[in-house]
């Protein structure tokens, strides 16, 4: 039997999710690099987050923005070089502060060279690391089945050295799926995971694990208009017995954990990750259709605080440990979908972090979640950065018929990432700091003349100010780490819910709404901490209150 060497150490940590790209440009060429982000170190530890996700760092040719690797074992040239991760790496260590990698495992780019190797005309050991068939009909000219893209339209391309030959996308057509029934693909993984690990990397956010496995290939005739294929190919039992080689041959052998990306996870699903210990914890995406349609995703619906907040805490029930998160890089900003980014947008702020960092598990903080950032205004996906804004677009303009224009403000709405991913605001300077006035990869967001770092950390009552106390009062809650979480009440302006450990019992009330709202706590419980100043016990809440009390 392995030794395990697992302490559990990741649940006593906050996570600060890095966008490298946007973080902070410490040589001026415009793209975030791995020095800009040691010279914030410090900024982080004064947060008092534990762990830094980076997502990825690896060399890419940057089509979907590092999630299309060309190679696992370098450093993306714009960020740096290997020498400045070991740097960060031994910076991190000395500040107490762990380093996690963004594990992009379910494709490659087709600029790495096991793709290139696999489309040789010539067959050799690399055709079987990808999904790769023949089409179907005359000429083999239709694609071999009816899947699609997570970015919409099939999943499927012809191979130009490979006539009538068809490898697998789930995502953009530069990002090839691996065949996860070879087992050379499996060891390669494990070498790489291992690579890394010796490094001293902490552990994995692991993107769409629980797509990995794709039991057959056939025709999915579901009715279903999005994601179809994904019977076939999403937590399924083959998944599984991956991670649990992947465990035992080599995470076992670390103080490490990893996190899932598992869109379309069920509980039942859910509790068998952690039963097998094949993930430590897992982002749900139940909530975050509650502002758009699940059936037309491009759909904006109005925003329902109870379908924000139902959800999060009935995941709070369903298992014991869970990753909580209201931004990443894939969402657009949680104060304008969430709160109120005009006059209410620093309380609305406050009640929202209020709400991520009362919850059972850990909490994930996205960079600029924590001073505020909040959508572009405007922005076109013809300017967009983003493949999904791009590939969406043009399935929508085919299928909907309506203007540009139109389609344009529905994707803004809904799915443009670009939002989130805009460069880092530390100052009122050129380009918000982030460097020294070059061109920026991604256009920066006007909000910076305001909403910026150094503006928050001078003023006591800032957003980020307040992330920072709420953060430590976490940090040394045994409650508000491990106590249980029981709903008190969801409506579409209070929630309210409570954490117990031991003796002891907190109770946590949240306004989302632009009113006041009546609502009779218990009277007996004392104010611990809120976004208010000036709060009398009594049972009326100001706009977007967020208090933690504690009840005697
Ligand atoms: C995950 C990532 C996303 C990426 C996709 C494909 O969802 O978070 O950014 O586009 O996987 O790798
Ligand atoms: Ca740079």
């Amino acid at each position: 039997m392995n030794k395990v060497f697992q302490s559990n150490d990741f649940k006593n940590r906050i996570v600060y999710q890095i966008y490298p790209a946007s973080f902070m440009d410490s040589n001026n060429d415009g793209w975030g690099d791995i020095r800009g982000i040691i010279s914030k170190l410090d900024y982080l530890k004064d947060l008092g987050i534990g762990i830094i996700w980076l997502s990825p760092i690896y060399e890419s040719p940057m089509d979907d923005m590092g999630y299309d690797i060309s190679d696992y074992k370098k450093i993306n040239h714009r960020f740096g070089t290997m020498e400045d991760f070991d740097d960060l790496i031994k910076e991190a260590n000395k500040r107490d502060i762990r380093i996690v990698m963004d594990l992009v495992i379910n494709h490659t780019s087709t600029e790495h060279e096991w793709f290139k190797k696999a489309i040789e005309p010539e067959k050799n050991k690399y055709r079987d690391y990808y999904i790769i068939e023949k089409g179907k009909g005359k000429n083999n000219k239709k694609v071999p089945n009816n899947w699609s893209s997570a970015f919409s339209g099939t999943c499927r391309k012809e191979i130009p050295s490979l006539k009538g030959m068809y490898y697998m996308h789930l995502f953009c057509d530069t990002q090839a799926d691996l065949n996860y029934k070879n087992e050379n693909v499996i060891n390669e993984i494990e070498e790489i995971i291992k690579f890394w690990l010796d490094k001293g990397v902490y552990g994995f956010r692991c993107d769409v694990i629980n797509q990995i496995y794709k039991t057959t290939l056939k025709n999915d005739y579901s009715k279903l208009l999005f994601n179809k294929g994904q019977k076939y190919y999403c937590n399924q039992k083959g998944m599984f017995d991956v991670l649990k080689k992947i465990r035992n041959d080599v995470l076992n052998h670390y103080d490490t954990f990893l996190v899932g990306e598992t869109s379309f996870l069920t509980p039942d699903i859910a509790r068998e990750f952690l039963k097998t210990n094949t993930l430590d914890m897992f982002f749900e995406f139940d909530h975050i259709w509650c502002d758009k349609s699940k059936f037309i995703p491009i759909l904006k619906t109005k925003f329902k605080a109870k379908k924000l907040a139902k959800p999060i805490l009935n995941w709070q029930n369903q298992v014991d440990w869970i990753a909580n998160y209201l931004e990443n890089h894939d969402q657009l900003r949680s104060v304008s979908r969430y709160g109120d980014d005009k006059k209410y947008i620093n309380e609305s702020a406050k009640m929202l972090a209020t709400f991520l960092l009362s919850l059972r598990g850990t909490p994930f903080i996205y960079q600029g979640e924590e001073i505020g950032i909040k959508n572009f205004e405007q922005f076109s996906s013809k300017e967009s950065d983003d493949i999904s804004a791009k590939m969406v677009f043009k399935t929508a303009k085919s299928i909907l018929h309506l203007k540009d224009e139109t389609i344009d403000k529905m994707i803004n709405e809904t799915l443009n990432r670009d939002h989130a991913r805009s460069p880092m605001q530390w100052n009122a300077n050129i380009n918000g700091g982030f460097n020294q006035g070059s061109k920026t990869w991604l256009k920066v967001n006007p909000s910076y003349q305001q909403i910026n770092v150094e503006n928050q950390i001078n003023d006591p009552n800032s957003i980020l100010n307040f992330y920072k106390k709420l953060i430590k009062f976490r940090n040394d809650s045994e409650i508000l780490k491990f106590g249980e979480t029981e709903t008190v009440k969801i409506s579409n302006s209070i929630v309210s819910f409570k954490r117990i450990y031991n003796d002891k019992t907190y109770l946590i009330i949240l306004n989302f709404s632009k009113k006041s709202k009546k609502y009779n706590k218990k009277c007996d419980a004392n104010l611990l901490i809120s976004n208010y100043d000036t709060f009398e016990n009594g049972n009326l809440y100001p706009p977007y209150f967020g208090g933690i009390f504690e009840v005697k």
